[in-house]
């Protein structure tokens, strides 16, 4: 996707260095990138922890989670080795000032083109770490700041970390990474959509009824109930994922692949996002909390059993929103969001399902027509994309079936699929920010949740009930049939 090149050489220093994103995710994807001779001749990276390690135990520790995290077909001794020794780790306390000459220095004694510090932290760290590094003068117009989510808890903690971060760097050197945006399968969209001259005449209000862009996972919340609990579902996935999903599926074809032109279509999209007043949250979202169950045959605790949870929890585990955008090409046609946990399978996908025929000559004793036609867009795990229509049954008779066109990514090309941070670092350091977040997206995005957010605070019926391993509350089902739709699954 992006024109822009590797820049010579370059600094990538990793605050949180000996924690799960950097040691599962982060330098696993840059070996890969090294691994696939992605990386210039000479990159550096700089790890910063408070652990008191020296270089070697570093080393130790993330060679062993790699080993863990990386494939074993992509894992050769050889080529980790020779990654490591890029890679260097600092004891620094990311709050005392004092500590930032020993990176200073650091960096010095490897002056590149571009410096990129990757806040791997939590939020409240980002402000005295962007202050702290401004001191030392790394915000300079060759320096860059990634930022992790959660971005904000509501609209005014988001717009407090916009401004401690916006004091010292500018818009164009902060990057937000929601790592939905890297997915192979979420840049296929853009392809599908403006690559081909097939869909665009039927991709508006005319042909399509309704969308539906689901996010399902099996896992529970595991070991992170302190976060989730003051998190749920509408924070961490609708804010943020499902949105931009929404973005890619309603936006208007952006001038061209440059940053600016497909964020300001985005942008668009949100601004036109229909806002809830306190009688549609009720009536157009629902949410619910998974009771014990079975996932796959074996028994899984309820979230209320859930490690760190308080028994009178009323924190979201699924949500369902029926959003609209009132715009030209959209106005009437619901978009159905739908994220949980404990659900039966893990599933990301998109379906967008248009209208029946105008008018029915097939009778429907012959099958005709209880479904209409439809395209399945499968991002995750198994990506397809399938398109169902109706065909002949053979026979001497008239009787139609719904069959489908179907295009299993996995099976059509058969070459390694990139992890989504592998291209979202390498588009750091590309300096393309088209995959990142920009400022006034996150604000919106926070603007359209946070009706929803306190209606659900003031709200004391709390979230409904459902039991593990299956597709959330009943009401998630009647959020449709209320229009005369049905979840995909359902059909
Ligand atoms: C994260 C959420 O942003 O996305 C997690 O915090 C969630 O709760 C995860 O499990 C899902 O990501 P993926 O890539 O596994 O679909």
């Amino acid at each position: 996707m992006s024109p822009h090149s590797i820049p010579e050489s370059f600094n990538l220093v990793f605050f949180g260095g000996t924690g799960d994103l950097v040691t599962r995710k982060l330098l696993p994807a840059m070996y890969q990138c090294h691994k696939n001779g992605q990386l210039p001749g000479k990159p550096n990276f700089i790890s910063l922890g408070r652990h008191d390690y020296d270089r070697d135990q570093y080393l130790a520790m993330v060679t062993e989670k790699a080993k863990q995290f990386l494939p074993g077909a992509d894992w050769s001794d050889a080529v980790w080795a020779d990654f490591c020794a890029h890679l260097s780790y600092y004891r620094i306390d990311a709050e005392i000032p004092g500590e930032y000459a020993i990176l200073k220095n650091a960096l010095e004694q490897a002056p590149a083109e571009a410096n990129i510090f990757f806040l791997s932290v939590a939020p409240s760290l980002f402000a005295p770490i962007c202050t702290h590094l401004a001191g030392q003068g790394l915000n300079s117009p060759n320096c860059r700041v990634v930022l992790e989510k959660p971005l904000g808890y509501d609209l005014a903690s988001s717009n407090a970390i916009t401004a401690d971060v916006g004091r010292h760097y500018q818009e164009k050197q902060v990057y937000r990474i929601d790592h939905y945006l890297g997915k192979e399968s979420v840049q296929n969209l853009m392809a599908l959509r403006f690559g081909n001259a097939l869909f665009e005449p039927l991709w508006r209000r005319m042909w399509i009824s309704n969308v539906q862009i689901t996010i399902a996972e099996e896992v529970g919340i595991g070991t992170r109930g302190g976060f989730y609990e003051g998190t749920g579902a509408l924070r961490d996935m609708v804010q943020n994922h499902l949105l931009q999903l929404l973005c890619f599926v309603a936006m208007e074809p952006p001038a061209s692949l440059d940053s600016e032109a497909v964020r300001d279509e985005k942008i668009k999209v949100l601004q036109c996002l229909v806002p809830f007043a306190r009688e549609d949250v009720m009536s157009k979202t629902v949410r619910g909390q998974y009771r014990s169950g079975a996932i796959a045959g074996q028994p899984v605790a309820g979230y209320l059993d859930e490690q760190g949870i308080p028994p009178d929890s009323r924190t979201e585990t699924f949500v369902a929103i029926k959003a609209e955008i009132a715009n030209w090409r959209w106005a009437g046609v619901p978009f159905y969001l739908r994220t949980g946990k404990r659900l039966p399978e893990r599933v990301a996908e998109i379906v967008i399902n248009f209208h029946a025929v105008p008018h029915q000559i097939f009778p429907l004793s012959a099958g005709a027509s209880a479904t209409p036609c439809k395209l399945e867009i499968r991002l995750q795990p198994n990506e397809y994309i399938r398109l169902y229509f109706y065909v002949k049954t053979p026979g001497d008779k008239m009787e139609l079936q719904q069959v489908y066109l179907d295009l299993d990514f996995a099976a059509y090309f058969k070459v390694r699929r990139e992890e989504a941070y592998e291209r979202l670092l390498l588009d750091i350091i590309r300096g393309n920010q088209a995959l990142f977040v920009r400022q006034d997206e996150l604000e919106q995005a926070w603007r359209w949740v946070e009706p929803i957010l306190d209606t659900w605070e003031s709200d004391r019926s709390g979230p409904k009930q459902y039991t593990a391993g299956t597709w959330g509350p009943s009401a998630s089902s009647a959020l449709l049939l209320q229009d005369g739709f049905r979840w995909h699954e359902e059909d």
